[in-house]
């Protein structure tokens, strides 16, 4: 396998899963169209992407995921009917990828996150290509993203965004096996998919963001069902180890996981107070709300 570093020009972006989690809100509607303040996460995703560099933009949905592609089209009744109120339309489309420069295939059973990423080998072919999941929500400057883009064309090969995670959580994570440290970024000699905390060889943990060397996809092909019964990406990773470079990035960015219903609502909170034109109100609503709430906690605790 070679590992020559070229620029990363396409992302994937896995939206095929089922979100139980978040169920009823996610009955009827994808998870990664739940908004944080008032954009989509899967928007949130889009833009990190773009901010990196990202021309092409490839999403693997599944059922039930249309609200995703609608999102990302242009929407002429509303536009019209906006303008008809004499109100301003932006908000709907300014941001809209050009044409051509999104896509979709179907991952037509939800096997994983390793089968989701398979899926987009035809629209990616032979070139290094970036994956977001949505739901971990990142917030920083520069984008987690292009954090990542710039440490890869130092290392080539796999490169995963890491970070410390509590050791009774190594449970919920891929975790890697730490060969060398140099600041933020960890050469990794394994890794391991969501290992209970006596068996984790560190507590550094995968977070949804990726570089990926085009081989992958050979090897995903070949991967068979682990954790949960489902294709791990974490497997294919693993089996890369010793062929290509294999590092982990601390990014510097907070992360919110929003596939988690506390992680999403804290990451409400925190999008709302580093907006302008909501901060001062939001904060003192928490006040209020924090000063009701506290008595109750001191009791229970
Ligand atoms: P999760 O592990 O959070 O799974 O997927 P999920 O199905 O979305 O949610 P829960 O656990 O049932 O609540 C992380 C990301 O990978 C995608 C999901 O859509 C999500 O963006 N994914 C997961 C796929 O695209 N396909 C899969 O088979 C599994």
């Amino acid at each position: 396998m070679a590992s020559l570093p070229k620029t990363v020009r396409k992302a994937v972006f896995p939206v095929g899963g089922l979100g139980t989690r978040f169920l009823p809100a996610t009955k009827a509607q994808p998870k990664e169209m739940l908004p944080v303040v008032d954009k989509p996460l899967i928007h949130y995703a889009v833009e990190e992407a773009r901010a990196a560099g990202i021309e092409q933009f490839i999403f693997i949905t599944g059922r039930g995921k249309t609200a995703i592609a609608d999102h990302f089209d242009v929407s002429y009744e509303l536009k019209h009917q906006m303008q008809g109120r004499g109100k301003e339309s932006g908000a709907i489309e300014d941001w809209l990828p050009g044409p051509g420069q999104v896509c979709f295939t179907r991952q037509q059973e939800p096997l994983g996150l390793g089968h989701a990423v398979w899926c987009a080998r035809h629209l990616v072919g032979d070139e290094p290509f970036a994956v977001l999941l949505a739901d971990d929500l990142m917030l920083g400057e520069p984008a987690c993203l292009k954090q990542m883009v710039d440490a890869y064309e130092h290392v080539g090969g796999n490169l995963v965004c890491v970070e410390n995670v509590p050791p009774a959580f190594t449970s919920r994570y891929g975790i890697l096996d730490i060969a060398e440290e140099n600041g933020k970024l960890v050469r990794a000699k394994g890794i391991v998919e969501k290992p209970k905390p006596a068996q984790a060889p560190s507590t550094l943990g995968v977070v949804g963001r990726y570089i990926l060397h085009p081989d992958i996809f050979g090897v995903l092909e070949r991967v068979e069902r682990g954790a949960g019964g489902e294709i791990q990406l974490t497997d294919g990773l693993s089996k890369m180890i010793g062929k290509v470079p294999f590092h982990g990035l601390r990014c510097d960015a907070r992360r919110f996981d929003c596939g988690d219903k506390a992680g999403f609502v804290v990451a409400n909170v925190a999008f709302a107070l580093e907006r302008d034109d909501m901060r001062d109100e939001v904060y003192e609503q928490l006040e209020a709300l924090i000063d009701v709430h506290r008595p109750s906690r001191k009791a229970a605790s």
